[in-house]
């Protein structure tokens, strides 16, 4: 008799998975830190295991939810976004070996969260960088992550659009585009959260018009398949305006 896989193994299964991935001793080492110098109480469970970075539910002293981002010590998906990388002229000087590229992305998210606060716009706040492990605000309500755009659709109908190109709009004039914007990239809470600031690029970059309007158009193709229609030129021009 074949043995049917138990929940528990599943479980066990995807924490190891998890563990031996990003849990690897710079890992550790810089969580640790994280826990000593009491910015983190507890690291409680992945959110998500992706292929680049995982993210973790963690909590503060003060009983507050974060989120812990860690970048993967791995720099095969990386190479294929050297180019993000290599036109940002905040990270020309950046050192083509393992180490430095993968901190380099974890470096570029926290700036452009940065950004994103001061821009104002819907996004997690970041508290904390070490390395490659990066700690911000926790999206979610309760216990749990809000859902991606991509899990539940448009919740508001227009005014989750609106409130998108807005931010879109918000940070283009702080001189920054995401470069990675999709309904993957979007948490539905209260209103739509930008997330995974990992890719953006600053204003100057060579291909940052292609950028954003490879940005929008993913976005008004989303809505549309929603019924939500809006024209891509003319919602171009508000934000460049
Ligand atoms: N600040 C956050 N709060 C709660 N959950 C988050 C937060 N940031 C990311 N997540 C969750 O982790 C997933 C992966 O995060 P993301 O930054 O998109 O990394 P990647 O796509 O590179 O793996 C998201 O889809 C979301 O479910
Ligand atoms: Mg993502």
């Amino acid at each position: 008799m074949t043995k049917k896989p138990l929940k528990e193994d599943y479980q066990l299964k995807e924490r190891f998975k998890t563990e031996s991935e990003v849990f690897d001793r710079e890992a550790l080492l810089d969580l640790s830190k994280l826990l000593k110098k009491q910015i983190l109480q507890t690291v409680d469970y992945p959110v998500s295991t992706g292929k680049e970075a995982n993210v973790f539910r963690a909590s503060t002293p003060d009983g507050k939810y974060v989120a812990v981002k860690i970048y993967k010590n791995e720099t095969a998906p990386f190479f294929r976004k050297m180019d993000y990388l290599e036109g940002d002229p905040r990270f020309e000087r950046i050192k083509h070996n393992d180490r430095d590229i993968v901190r380099a992305f974890a470096r570029k998210e926290f700036k452009n969260l940065e950004i994103c606060e001061r821009a104002g716009i819907h996004s997690p706040k970041p508290y904390f960088l070490i390395n490659r492990v990066l700690v911000m605000s926790f999206l979610g309500e309760g216990d749990l992550p809000y859902p991606t755009m991509n899990m539940v659709g448009p919740l508001h109908g227009e005014k989750d659009l609106d409130s998108i190109l807005d931010d879109v709009r918000k940070m283009y004039r702080k001189g920054l585009v995401h470069a990675d914007l999709s309904e993957y990239n979007i948490m539905m809470g209260d209103v739509p959260y930008l997330i995974d600031f990992g890719q953006g690029v600053v204003t100057r970059h060579p291909h940052a018009m292609r950028f954003l309007e490879r940005d929008v158009g993913i976005i008004l193709k989303f809505f549309a398949r929603h019924g939500i229609k809006r024209d891509l030129a003319k919602t171009l021009g508000c934000i460049k305006d």
